[in-house]
């Protein structure tokens, strides 16, 4: 078994695909390493490669915002994405580049061992939640999957693209919080911020 450490040392000079080539920093994930939630993106942007912290461009803000918004702290999350090294120019990540990757992912759920797993966006949640989810049709809805509840929610980039998908993202936020305060009561004392 690894430690977090030793995995983000692994990544820090990982060469398993093309991607070390191009990458300014690769992004292992950042938070709580005993949080009760963990966020899954989908990989590094412009300004996570440039600082090789996890979320920190507009997307990042608005993540920042709607955890804050339901009570939620970023500290006292984990927040991590499929692929840890940016995809020049954005473009989507390539089957073999997430193949090889996620292999550090399961690492890391394991490690964390959340309570709650929310995929942000289509990539991440075909790659943990179900190949063939539909976002628009399946976001907001919870399932107990290997012992993790997980929900998938709307990329915060796409919801700043498209302002009609603001209101879903918000109540998916609220509904993280609700499950969250279920399971902490269900739980009693086995939460990470009691
Ligand atoms: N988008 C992602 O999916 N992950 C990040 O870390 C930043 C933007």
């Amino acid at each position: 078994m690894y430690t977090l450490e030793e995995l983000k040392a692994y990544v820090d000079h990982c060469q398993r695909c093309q991607l070390y080539k191009t990458r300014t920093n690769p992004v292992f994930g950042q938070g709580d390493p005993h949080a009760d939630i963990m966020f899954i993106g989908e990989g590094p942007g412009y300004h996570e490669d440039l600082q090789g912290e996890v979320f920190v461009g507009a997307s990042g803000q608005l993540l920042t915002k709607a955890l804050e918004g339901v009570g939620l702290s970023r500290d006292a999350v984990y927040i991590a994405n499929i692929i840890k090294c940016r995809a020049p120019n954005n473009r989507d990540p390539k089957p073999d580049e997430m193949e090889t990757c996620i292999e550090f992912l399961r690492w890391q759920v394991k490690l964390i061992h959340p309570k709650i797993i929310v995929c942000l966006g289509r990539v991440a949640a075909m790659n943990v939640i179900d190949k063939n989810i539909r976002i628009t049709r399946e976001r907001g809805n919870w399932q107990n999957k290997n012992g993790f509840w997980m929900m998938a929610t709307y990329h915060p980039s796409a919801v700043l693209r498209d302002p009609a998908k603001k209101r879903p993202f918000w109540e998916d936020f609220k509904s993280i919080a609700a499950k969250h305060e279920e399971l902490c009561q269900i739980n009693k004392g086995a939460c990470s911020d009691e």
